[in-house]
């Protein structure tokens, strides 16, 4: 027997915990699009150049702040790119002062802006047994930069070459393997007993790799870690409505410019923050599982994190298809919503303000 599932949903106010707002005018534009339906975010550092130290972060925190709207309770939290030159004390200070909540792990050369990332993970180890110590999270950026190894590999590869290594020398270090795509991942995630919990973005759980390359190139859903088969997407639906708390939400919402991305060689990234909710409630929906959207948006999150989840809460009612517009203005430039090919239905109320 299948449950009848709902149409209006109260749930505590979710969070994402993997966003890229960017800087300067893209900031100022998609900053309030988070804003809207979030209460808070693990704030992605890889702006050119990054957000590496402690002093860079508050300074970054307070440019967010100004482009919330007034009154916006969002809480922005900071991470900081790690480097080989990273200090574990100023990663210490930072924490401790509350103004990093984590550290972000990019393979150099793996994404967007990662050139300045880590080669070697020895050298920064002792940044990683100091996290360890402190209970600061490292949120890792699952690919191998390995030319030799095929695109749709990478994750795997990551996972036994330096996941597991790297879990095996600082096992008191909390790991979020973020934006996972795979079955592989999925699998791994779920045989750790502690210090490891995994992201899934909304593109994910609704695309697989044909998006992009079947019938047409549609730049559009390309992202990195890039989607894979239809197999490892039901994987990570079934993760995801789980319930399991090892699973949350990271949208990776990445928002590129229409003419950064329709080019030769185009951007990874897909701007999804103001279709999540919407698309994550269909997506629990065509499974039966929307009494389990609750834990995955707003309560998993914030348990591994060691955070209270949000106090104010958000319905979400099941009514006429929305009319999107299928792109936003910025002052950089236009950037395309995800469009996660079938009608949403789910309108998103927040309390005011
Ligand atoms: C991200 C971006 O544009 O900054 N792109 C993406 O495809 N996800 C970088 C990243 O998180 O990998
Ligand atoms: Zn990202």
């Amino acid at each position: 027997m299948t449950k009848p599932q709902p149409d209006s949903l109260t749930i505590r106010q979710p969070d994402d915990w993997h966003l890229h707002l960017r800087d300067g005018a893209m900031l100022a534009a998609v900053a309030p699009e988070t804003a809207r339906h979030f209460g808070r975010a693990i704030i992605m550092p890889n702006l050119v150049p990054p957000v590496v130290t402690g002093a860079e972060a508050a300074s970054y925190r307070e440019r967010i702040r100004a482009a919330l709207p007034p009154g916006s309770a969002f809480e922005p939290l900071m991470t900081l790119y790690l480097t080989e030159g990273t200090d574990p004390a100023d990663v210490a200070a930072a924490h401790t002062a509350g103004i990093a909540t984590a550290v972000k792990l990019y393979p150099a050369g793996a994404t967007t802006n990662s050139a300045s990332g880590v080669r070697d993970i020895e050298a920064v180890r002792p940044v990683l047994e100091r996290m360890a110590e402190i209970g600061m999270p490292l949120c890792v950026h699952g690919e191998v930069t390995d030319p030799s190894v095929d695109i749709f590999d990478r994750e795997a590869v990551f996972i036994d070459k330096v996941l597991k290594p790297l879990r095996k020398k600082v096992p008191d270090l909390k790991v979020v393997m973020e934006h996972i795509t795979t079955q592989t991942a999925v699998d791994y995630v779920r045989d750790q007993k502690k210090n490891l919990a995994a992201t899934i973005t909304t593109h994910h759980l609704v695309i697989n790799r044909n998006a992009i390359l079947a019938g047409g190139i549609r730049p559009h859903y390309y992202c990195l870690p890039v989607a894979k088969r239809e197999s490892h997407r039901l994987a990570l639906v079934e993760a995801a409505v789980s319930g399991d708390p090892r699973f949350f939400l990271g949208t990776d919402s990445a928002p590129h410019t229409d003419p950064m991305k329709l080019q030769p060689c185009g951007c990874a990234g897909i701007f999804s923050a103001p279709v999540t909710l919407s698309c994550l409630a269909e997506v629990f929906g065509a499974a039966l599982r929307l009494d389990k959207l609750e834990a995955f948006v707003s309560l998993n999150g914030p348990r591994f994190y060691g955070l209270p989840p949000n106090e104010a809460r958000v319905t979400l009612r099941r009514g006429a298809p929305l009319s999107l517009p299928e792109r936003i203005e910025t002052g950089e430039g236009p950037v395309t919503l995800f469009d996660p090919g079938f009608p949403l239905h789910w309108h998103v109320e927040t309390e005011a303000p």
